[in-house]
């Protein structure tokens, strides 16, 4: 099988990828107590920076003191740990390119999504749209924060069974949240295939069992879909030459392969240029400039206050 669009050219929002597979944002718990990721962090990624125009997304980024439920996660919101995030980026690039909100695999916005652990009767939940506020508001904060669409986005997991998710049917509710956030000139629109759930290999984990086709399609040809999960070299082949190519609207396909080590090419390899950082619930990273920086933060973290996980009950049945 030809490989042309895989290994074609992609816009993602500022910047120009040489091809269409990138590192998925991936957690190595390498930060100390503080939230500072540690010097093999720097290592990490610039081993991984070799190829010019590939992108890398980084591991979940905590972005409030209430962010965690987990030890040795790297956060960003203190100057600290933003000092150590920027000798990681200035060894590799010029600073992050944008940031990919963490909306999918059971995360703070990810539970304000779904039906079956949103419980609220406030204006956060009880319907589509309710249920989709939060992320379209820290969205466009986020938005409003860096001055640019085109260095936002978000990743969502519509079929997710991870940590009980899962409604009943996901399609209406992500439908609408994918035409709210089309409204909204992002870089690119971040969907987790449904062979895979949070981070565990789902037990069908080499049979797509639901199809992303519906939010594909809505999104349409204006910015690239990144699609993860499961993909080896022939499915991402399959994907980008078979299945999306015979449609305008798929065109520019995004896939995502996780391992470094992954053989898609003989010349190929892992590089890194350009580079989202994931935030973890809701907030911003080094592309805020510094005098906005402050402010950002403290709004994005008192949304995430207010209405963060005391108030959503979970209702996993038995
Ligand atoms: C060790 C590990 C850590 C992960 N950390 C994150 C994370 O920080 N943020 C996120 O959105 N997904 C995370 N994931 C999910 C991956 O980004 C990706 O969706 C998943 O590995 C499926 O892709 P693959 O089958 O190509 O590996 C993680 C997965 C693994 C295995």
């Amino acid at each position: 099988m030809a490989r042309e669009r895989l290994f074609s050219p992609l816009q993602l929002g500022n910047v120009k990828l040489n091809h269409r597979i990138a590192m998925a944002p991936l957690t190595r718990f390498r930060a100390d107590e503080d939230g500072i990721p540690i010097d093999i962090v720097r290592d990490y990624y610039t081993q991984r920076a070799s190829t010019p125009g590939t992108l890398i997304i980084t591991e979940a980024t905590l972005i409030s003191p209430r962010a965690s439920g987990m030890a040795n996660v790297p956060e960003i919101w203190n100057s600290r740990q933003i000092a150590a995030w920027k000798k990681i980026t200035d060894a590799i690039a010029a600073g992050f390119d944008g940031v990919e909100i963490h909306g999918a695999n059971g995360y703070l916005l990810d539970q304000f999504l779904q039906d079956v652990c949103n419980r609220r009767t406030d204006n956060y939940g009880g319907s589509i749209e309710n249920r989709a506020r939060f992320g379209l508001e820290v969205t466009r904060a986020i938005i409003t924060a860096v001055s640019d669409s085109k260095k936002v986005t978000i990743r969502l997991s519509p079929w997710t069974d991870f940590d009980g998710k899962r409604m009943g049917d996901p399609v209406p509710q992500f439908c609408y949240m994918v035409s709210e956030l089309k409204k909204l000139g992002l870089a690119y629109l971040h969907l987790v295939e449904s062979r895979y759930a949070g981070d565990v290999a789902t037990a069908s984990y080499h049979v797509l069992t639901r199809r992303n086709d519906p939010f594909i399609k809505l999104w349409g040809p204006q910015t690239p879909i990144i699609l993860a999960g499961g993909f080896t070299a022939e499915t991402a082949e399959k994907a980008t030459e078979e299945i999306y190519a015979d449609s305008n609207l798929c065109c520019k396909l995004l896939l995502i392969c996780t391992l470094p080590g992954s053989k898609v090419s003989d010349n190929w390899s892992f590089g890194w240029r350009h580079a989202f950082c994931q935030i973890a619930t809701t907030c911003m990273t080094s592309v805020v400039p510094p005098n906005q920086h402050h402010t950002t933060l403290e709004r994005c973290t008192s949304l995430a206050k207010h209405r963060s996980l005391p108030a959503l009950r979970w209702s996993r049945t038995p």
